[in-house]
């Protein structure tokens, strides 16, 4: 399925001020240099906080982890979890469509989808409260056919029920979750042949959290418990509050493989550049301009550099492939030591990329 961005899209994305705080919390859990691997989960916050993944967001996520624009909207097009397009207001409804739900009635389940929100998948119901598509197997194949409306699932449906479920989200109702047959779990339709005598709780456990939680359709508003990073702020940090802070293990008892807590690690890292300094060339400023000569090249243009790392690279001189092209390994190290995200030159072949570019080939 070809996925590209739609053709209406807002002038600008910002994370509200609680998500900001929560996005650089998620940066602050990877080693320096490794900042990319926080695209997920900021380009699922973008989603959840506008609804679907717009474009200023994806370009406003790959700047904050100064990727290339096109590495994150790689990303956001790979993964059909991110919706590229307006869904609604309401909720966007995800039918399963795989063998087992095909085979008990997901067909049906489309139409009433077609009939009651629109003819096609992605588009806006005329009120923009609904949208709907189709999508592979959600791993509940014991309770098909099933939907994912927000974040919970609802099994055993039949048209009508789906019917009826629609009708009671548009006039502000959650229904329960689950199973929509009366189904505990995913025990026999003919009813249980196993712990017959089981008589524990009137939900099972899944249900009875989202019923808990209530936020099968809800999006963010600003009203959430606020989220902390006890990793890097600690209980008792300058964010912590006793409802924030969630309980996980203290970082000091995580030991990596060279026996060097996490809490250490700063302190070992710190102390590399006088190791490589016995073993390794010494570090030399290379050949720095005060300005571009003629137009600066397109610097992004070299996977790896994103709008920030440009930005540090004009600031120190650095405008044009020739430049990079003719970096020497201790030039390397010199402007590795100057940016924020440490051997990104090496792994992303910044020298053969440049030369490449100054030379007018097309990027390998
Ligand atoms: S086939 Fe529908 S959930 Fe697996």
């Amino acid at each position: 399925m070809l996925r590209r961005l739609h053709p209406d899209q807002p002038e600008s994305f910002a994370f509200t001020p609680a998500n900001q705080a929560w996005a650089e919390a998620q940066i602050s859990k990877y080693p320096q240099g490794r900042q990319a691997s926080a695209i997920i989960p900021l380009l699922w916050r973008a989603q959840e906080q506008e609804g679907w993944l717009t474009r200023p967001a994806i370009e406003h996520v790959a700047a904050m982890l100064d990727m290339a624009y096109i590495r994150a909207l790689e990303v956001a097009t790979f993964y059909f979890m991110f919706q590229l397009q307006p869904v609604g207001s309401v909720a966007h409804i995800q039918v399963c469509g795989t063998t087992s739900c095909m085979i008990c009635g997901a067909e049906d389940l489309v139409k009433v989808c077609k009939e009651k929100i629109a003819r096609r998948p992605h588009q806006l119901s005329a009120d923009g409260k609904f949208s709907w598509e189709e999508v592979e197997c959600l791993g509940a194949c014991a309770n098909a056919p099933m939907a994912q409306i927000g974040k919970d699932y609802y099994e055993d449906l039949t048209a009508e029920r789906l019917r009826r479920l629609i009708d009671e989200l548009a006039a502000g109702k959650v229904p329960t979750p689950g199973s929509q047959s009366g189904r505990f779990a995913s025990e026999p339709a003919s009813g249980a042949t196993t712990l017959t005598g089981f008589t524990g709780e009137a939900q099972n456990g899944s249900v009875a959290r989202a019923v808990a939680l209530g936020d099968t359709v809800k999006r963010i508003d600003g009203t959430e418990v606020p989220i902390t990073a006890p990793w890097r702020d600690g209980p008792g940090g300058p964010d912590a509050s006793a409802a924030a802070v969630m309980p996980r293990p203290g970082l000091a008892e995580v030991i990596d493989e060279t026996g060097v807590s996490f809490d250490e690690a700063p302190a070992k890292n710190a102390a590399k550049p006088e190791a490589r300094a016995k073993d390794a060339p010494e570090p030399r400023k290379p050949e720095m301009l005060g300005k571009a000569r003629g137009a600066a090249d397109d610097l992004q243009a070299i996977s790896g550099i994103g709008p920030a790392l440009e930005k540090k690279l004009n600031a120190l001189g650095v405008f044009h492939y020739w430049q990079i092209a003719a970096w020497t390994e201790e030039e390397v190290i010199w402007v590795d030591d100057q940016l924020n995200f440490k051997g990104r030159i090496g792994r992303d072949d910044w020298i053969v990329q440049a030369r490449d570019l100054a030379d007018g080939n097309e990027k390998t």
